[in-house]
C-alpha cells in the first residue's frame, strides 16, 4: 500500500480481487490509470501521464477533480444574497474549471485507508479565484470489485457555490492515440444543452430527437464528427451537457472491438462529454477525438439559468456527488 513517487507528487494504486487495478494521485485528486483484463490482455482504459508535469504540460485537467465548479460560468461573477462576486477569469472572461490554479492544480492530502479505497482532502481559501469559502472538500475513491466509486463531499462556513466532477478521460480501446471515432456511447438524455460559439450554454434545452446528440441507443461518437450540426462545429465533436433521466446505468460505452464495456450510474443530473476537439497541437500525445470525458455534474453556467439546477450550497450544509464506473470485459 505504499505510495511511489510521481514527480513532486505521489502515486497510490488500488487493487480488486477481480483483477482491476487503478491508480491516483494526490496532484489534484487525479485518477491516472485503470487496467483491466481483458480476453486480449490488460488494457488501461484512460488517459495516463507519469508525472504531474507530465500532466500540467499535456493538459492540466485531465484525470483531475475540477472546481469548485466545473465547466464555464458566463462573465466570471455571479449574484449570491444580494452579493456580487467576481471571479477570477481564465478563459475570455469566462471562469473554467474554477478558474486558474483551482483544485486540479492542488497538492491534495491524501490517505490511503485499504488496498481498496484512497481519501484526498484540500481546503481553498475563502475568496480564493473570487469564490466565497473556506470549501473543505474530499475525494473517496473505492474499487469494489469491477467498480470505481468516487465520492465528492464539501462544506463551507458560507454559501457558496459547489459543482465538481471528475475530469478523467477514456478511451475503451486502450490507445488515445488512435480517435474513438467507433466506440459507441448511449447516453439515458431526452434532452441537451446546445452552446454558444464561445462554448457556454445557450440556455436552452433542446430535444435530442433527430439530432447528432440522440443517444438513447447505442451509436458510435463518429455520428457528431461530421461536422454537419453547427453545434458539433462549435466544438469540433462533443462538448456539450445532457440532461440526465432517471434509469440506471444512465450512461454505457463499448469499445470499437466490442469487449470492454463501462457503465455509469450517478446521483448528478447531468453529464458533459468533450471528445477533445481542441486544442491540438504536434506535441501533444493525445490525438483529435483521442478520448472522451463523462463529467457527471450539474449543468454548467447554472447560476445564469436557474432551470439547470441549483449549485449553491448552504453554510454548513454537506455536498454529496457519487459517481460510479463499472467495467465488464468478455
Ligand atoms: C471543457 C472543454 C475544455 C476541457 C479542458 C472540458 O470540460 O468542456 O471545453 O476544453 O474541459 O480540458
Amino acid at each position: 500500500m505504499d505510495a511511489t513517487s510521481f514527480g513532486k507528487a505521489q502515486l497510490y494504486t488500488l487493487t480488486s480481487d477481480s483483477g482491476v487495478t487503478a491508480s491516483f494521485t494526490n496532484f489534484g485528486a487525479r485518477w491516472v490509470d485503470f487496467w483491466v483484463p481483458t480476453s486480449t490482455g490488460r488494457r488501461n482504459l484512460i488517459v495516463s501521464y507519469d508525472s504531474d508535469e507530465a500532466y500540467q504540460k499535456e493538459d492540466a485537467y485531465i484525470g483531475a477533480i475540477v472546481g469548485p465548479v466545473a465547466g464555464r460560468l458566463s462573465g466570471a461573477s455571479f449574484d449570491l444574497n444580494g452579493r456580487t462576486y467576481q471571479l477570477t477569469a481564465n478563459e475570455g472572461n469566462k471562469n473554467l474549471h474554477g478558474g486558474p490554479d483551482s483544485l486540479h492544480n492542488a497538492y491534495w492530502e491524501a490517505e490511503q485507508l485499504d488496498e481498496t479505497a484512497i481519501v484526498f482532502a484540500y481546503e481553498l481559501s475563502d475568496g480564493y479565484n473570487g469564490y466565497p469559502g473556506p470549501l473543505f472538500i474530499q475525494v473517496l475513491y473505492r474499487l469494489v470489485g469491477n467498480s470505481l466509486c468516487v465520492d465528492i463531499t464539501a462544506t463551507s462556513p458560507q454559501d457558496t457555490l459547489v459543482n465538481p466532477t471528475s475530469h478523467v478521460y477514456f478511451n475503451l480501446d486502450g490507445d488515445y492515440r488512435q480517435p474513438i471515432n467507433q466506440q459507441q456511447i448511449r447516453i439515458s438524455a431526452d434532452f441537451y444543452a446546445p452552446l454558444r460559439s464561445d462554448n457556454t450554454p445557450t440556455g436552452q434545452l433542446l430535444p435530442v430527437e433527430n439530432t447528432p446528440f440522440d443517444f438513447r441507443e447505442f451509436r458510435p461518437f463518429s455520428q457528431g464528427f461530421d461536422l454537419v450540426d453547427p453545434q458539433n462545429q462549435i466544438a469540433k465533436g462533443y462538448d456539450h451537457g445532457w440532461h440526465l433521466s432517471q434509469y440506471d446505468p444512465q450512461i454505457e460505452a463499448i469499445s470499437s472491438d466490442g469487449s470492454v464495456k463501462l457503465s455509469v450510474t450517478t446521483n448528478q443530473p447531468a453529464v458533459i462529454i468533450y471528445t477533445y476537439g481542441w486544442p491540438i497541437s504536434p506535441e501533444r500525445d493525445i490525438v483529435s477525438h483521442g478520448a472522451f470525458t463523462l463529467e457527471t455534474q450539474t449543468l454548467p453556467d447554472a447560476m445564469c439559468h436557474p432551470h439547470f439546477g441549483d449549485i449553491v450550497l448552504k453554510a454548513n450544509d454537506t455536498f454529496h456527488h457519487q459517481t460510479v464506473f463499472t467495467v465488464t470485459t468478455d
